[in-house]
């Protein structure tokens, strides 16, 4: 892994993972991914409303937070309360400092943004400062108005669009460019121009490694996009060979002013400024989202309670899963002896009241129910109602499995377990 030293003297890794475009759940798992992948990198923002996801990828991976650089951006219609959303994506992501933060639109209230963010970086709560789509006179207008200067400034580049008056600008005060749609957005015509097929093949790499490597000796940091376990990977591998200046010649040819995939106007900037400075929103969503998952499974599992169907429980929860009905526990082969034997009937279940509670970043649900129930266990007739908690891990893909299951009758005169002789 390449490093750059930044004008501040943090030490950025040049190649991290982007998050755009990404839910919650498809960020986790990409940080998570690309954290095993060898990145050290990832690149988020307040406006990606992903930041959670990316924080618990994070977490996940079990690193030491210092060995990460973690890359946000703070939305325009949130630049006149600043320091407010500085603490609050610190608090949405669990973290005390964060490596890289940055501007993300050049319109609403920037230069007060820029003090607040600076306010944060003599805080210790941010290590590195950026501007994002920022023009040059703009990018001058902070420059000039900053008592800390901008460590990167990050815009569309790749070659097409190599922004090579930008980058000789910003030399000048030794800022870096950090690509943003480094592989054009994944666009296929790029990737398959000519001279990037002619060149992999000489070097045994693949023509997006070759556009990679391209990005890096121009000097750039480079953030590509992937959901590919194969495209991190080969994304990361382009520290082993070195394009010749007439190879980076030739690939300067590609350079089509005007050829950029995205450009924003005074229009675009209206609409920026009008979205809400509501960041949590879509963790909420995915609260939800994440809710039904769950609820999917323990709803499955009592169609199998009721229709006594082993083989389903054999699907639904872990082998090693107890199985405790007032206070007696089993393992699950334990619970299918006894429903095999008719020790556990259950005819009807209907549930009175429901919660369900997420635990171990969300890696773990509980849901409790009461219930009345038509059912014999163990051998006695049911007195509603009763207390169920299930309890549902996340597996490596995704799917949720009955880890405990505990069933308790709850007694209205005194919470005790109270059994009746069958009769
Ligand atoms: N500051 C800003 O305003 C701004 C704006 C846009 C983007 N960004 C940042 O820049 C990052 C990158 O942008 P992006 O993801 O939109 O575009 P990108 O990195 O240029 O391209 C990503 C696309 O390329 C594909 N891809 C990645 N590696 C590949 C490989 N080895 N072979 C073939 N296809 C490959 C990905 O698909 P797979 O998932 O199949 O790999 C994805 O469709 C964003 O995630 C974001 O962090 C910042």
């Amino acid at each position: 892994m390449q490093h750059i030293t930044l004008n501040n003297d943090v030490r950025m890794p040049v190649a991290g993972l982007g998050t755009f475009l990404m839910s919650p759940a498809e960020a986790e798992e990409a940080t998570l991914a690309a954290l095993r992948a060898g990145y050290r990198h990832i690149d988020t923002a307040n406006g990606y409303y992903n930041e959670a996801g990316v924080a618990r990828g994070i977490r996940r991976s079990g690193l030491p937070r210092e060995d990460l650089f973690v890359s946000t951006k703070l939305w325009p219609s949130g630049y006149g309360r600043a320091a407010k959303h500085i603490n609050a994506t610190l608090a949405r992501m669990g973290l005390s400092y964060i490596d890289m933060l940055i501007l993300h639109q050049p319109c609403g209230e920037y230069l007060a943004a820029w003090r607040a963010m600076e306010d944060a970086y003599k805080a210790g709560k941010v290590r590195a400062l950026g501007l994002s789509n920022f023009p040059t006179e703009k990018i001058q207008e902070v420059i000039d108005a900053a008592e800390i200067r901008p460590q990167l400034v990050t815009v569309e580049n790749h070659p097409y669009h190599p922004q090579d008056d930008l980058r000789a600008y910003l030399a000048q005060y030794g800022i870096v460019i950090e690509a943003w749609f480094p592989l054009g957005h994944g666009d296929a015509a790029l990737r398959e121009e000519p001279v990037f097929a002619e060149l992999a093949e000489k070097y045994g790499k693949s023509p997006v490694q070759v556009i990679l490597r391209w990005h890096i000796q121009k000097g750039n940091s480079i953030i590509p996009g992937s959901k590919s376990w194969d495209h991190l990977k080969e994304n990361l591998d382009v520290y082993d060979f070195a394009l010749a200046d007439d190879e980076m010649a030739e690939i300067a040819e590609l350079a089509t002013p005007g050829k950029a995939y995205y450009a924003a106007d005074e229009s675009a900037y209206e609409r920026y400024l009008a979205i809400p400075d509501e960041f949590d929103a879509q963790e909420a969503a995915h609260r939800e989202a994440l809710k039904s998952e769950v609820l999917e499974v323990s709803t499955r599992y009592w169609d199998i309670q009721l229709s006594h169907d082993v083989d389903g429980l054999r699907e639904v929860a872990d082998p090693r899963a107890p199985f405790v009905h007032m206070g007696i526990t089993m393992d699950r082969e334990g619970e299918i002896d006894a429903i095999e034997n008719e020790l556990i009937l259950t005819k009807r279940a209907d549930t009175k009241e429901l919660n369900v509670f997420f635990y171990e970043d969300d890696t773990v649900a509980i849901v409790l129910r009461q219930l009345e129930l038509t059912a014999l266990v163990g051998g006695s007739t049911a007195i509603n109602p009763f207390m169920a908690t299930e309890t549902y891990t996340k597996q490596t893909d995704n799917s949720w499995k009955l880890i405990s299951f505990v069933f308790t009758h709850i007694n209205p005169e005194g919470y005790q377990y109270r059994f009746l002789a069958a009769k």
